[in-house]
């Protein structure tokens, strides 16, 4: 098992390996003394792992309550998050009991904002169970809820106190889930890292799932030790993102995350490409790479359509907003434009290199 420490506002680590999540409970208990823990996780896992984890968890000396909401991006709203607060209440939880995030990033953000808001803060366990959340969204406490008006627009800073990753729970996602993962670890290699990168373009994953989740919790480690509060470089990690979010408002969350950002990474390196902004091209490198994993690459909407969405994004700041923009494959600079100029861009990323 791999043990990652993350410094930020709470110090933790994040622990990775296979098989591990029999002992979530033991490694619990590093960190927190047993008390009332409240499992927070959906439909689709709750099957799947939390008894498991629920038997750790006794074993290891805590009482154990659950909340089980119904699996699914639509799911991660103000609804969701009042039910939780409103569980905890009723059961008596107080500022020395934990929740624990049962599941992937839906569970993750929306566990963590509870977490942040009961009491005015109490401590969280994330124990991620798709390679999205493993790579991404348990670490770095970052924690939302989607309005209406778009994604994640209500939420706060609030670390975990542990991250317990077990590699082996990727084997029962189904391969969308998984891909929506790779499309984040095809995003941290571009961002920073050319081999890993590379290892997505030519190599094979399934056999080094333990030492890929490692490489891109070491970029978010840094990153967010850096700018905990995505203020400069931890902005990086939004490669994709601004048009992303955008394409997953517009579907209705009916195009997931991944190939939301899988098409918005695509668009970002077009468009970078057209304004002479690369210093090597890249876009069709990772398109290739995006559709080798099972990705989508194509935006099923026009510039027009997208501005709105974008307009909305949190990532506006007054009339600027700012863009990650890949100068070659493994690097990725800042660039804040007018939001005068967001159309344009978005329509020379929807215009193939081939056109
Ligand atoms: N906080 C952050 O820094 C951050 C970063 C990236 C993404 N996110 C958020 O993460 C969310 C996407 O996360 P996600 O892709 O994990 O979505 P998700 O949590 O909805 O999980 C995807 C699906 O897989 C199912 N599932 C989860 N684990 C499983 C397993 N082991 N076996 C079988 N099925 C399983 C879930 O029930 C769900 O149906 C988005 O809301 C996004 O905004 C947050």
């Amino acid at each position: 098992m791999k043990r990652i420490p993350v410094e930020a506002s709470r110090k933790y680590d994040v622990l990775v390996g296979y098989g591990i999540l029999e002992n979530a409970g033991g490694y619990c208990r590093e960190v927190i003394e047993p008390c009332k823990a409240l499992i927070i996780t959906d439909s689709n896992v709750e099957p799947l792992y939390s008894d498991t984890v629920t038997a750790s968890l006794l074993n290891s000396g805590y009482s154990v309550f659950h909340y089980v909401f119904t699996a699914g991006e639509r799911s991660k709203n103000i609804h969701t998050l009042t039910a939780i607060l409103e569980f905890a209440a009723e059961n008596r939880f107080t500022r020395t009991d934990i929740f624990v995030a049962l599941g992937g990033g839906v569970t993750g953000d929306i566990a963590g904002l509870a977490a942040a808001l009961y009491q005015r803060g109490i401590r969280y366990v994330q124990v991620p169970t798709t390679f999205l959340a493993a790579i991404d969204s348990s670490v770095g406490g970052k924690t939302a809820i989607n309005l209406i008006a778009g994604k994640n627009l209500a939420g706060a800073f609030w670390q975990p106190s542990l991250v317990i990753c077990d590699c082996d729970t990727f084997k029962t996602l189904p391969d969308s889930v998984f891909a929506d993962g790779t499309a984040e670890a095809i995003k941290y290699g571009m961002i920073t890292e050319l081999p890993l990168f590379e290892q997505f373009e030519h190599g094979s994953i399934s056999r080094d799932l333990d030492n890929i989740v490692t490489s891109c919790v070491n970029i978010k480690r840094r990153l967010v030790s850096r700018d905990e509060y995505d203020r400069g470089a931890r902005q990086l990690l939004n490669f994709g993102h601004t048009i992303g979010h955008a394409i997953e408002k517009l579907s209705g969350y009916s195009i997931s995350h991944g190939n939301a950002i899988s098409i918005g990474m695509v668009m970002m390196s077009r468009a970078a490409e057209q304004m002479s902004m690369t210093r090597e091209p890249c876009s069709k490198r990772l398109s290739r790479a995006l559709e080798r994993h099972g990705l989508e690459t194509e935006c099923p909407y026009k510039a027009g359509e997208l501005l709105e969405a974008v307009l909305g994004d949190k990532k506006r700041s007054g009339d600027e907003i700012t863009l990650v923009i890949p100068t070659r494959p493994g690097k990725c600079r800042l660039h804040t434009v007018p939001t005068g100029d967001i159309e344009r861009i978005l329509e020379l990323g929807l215009k193939r290199g081939d056109e």
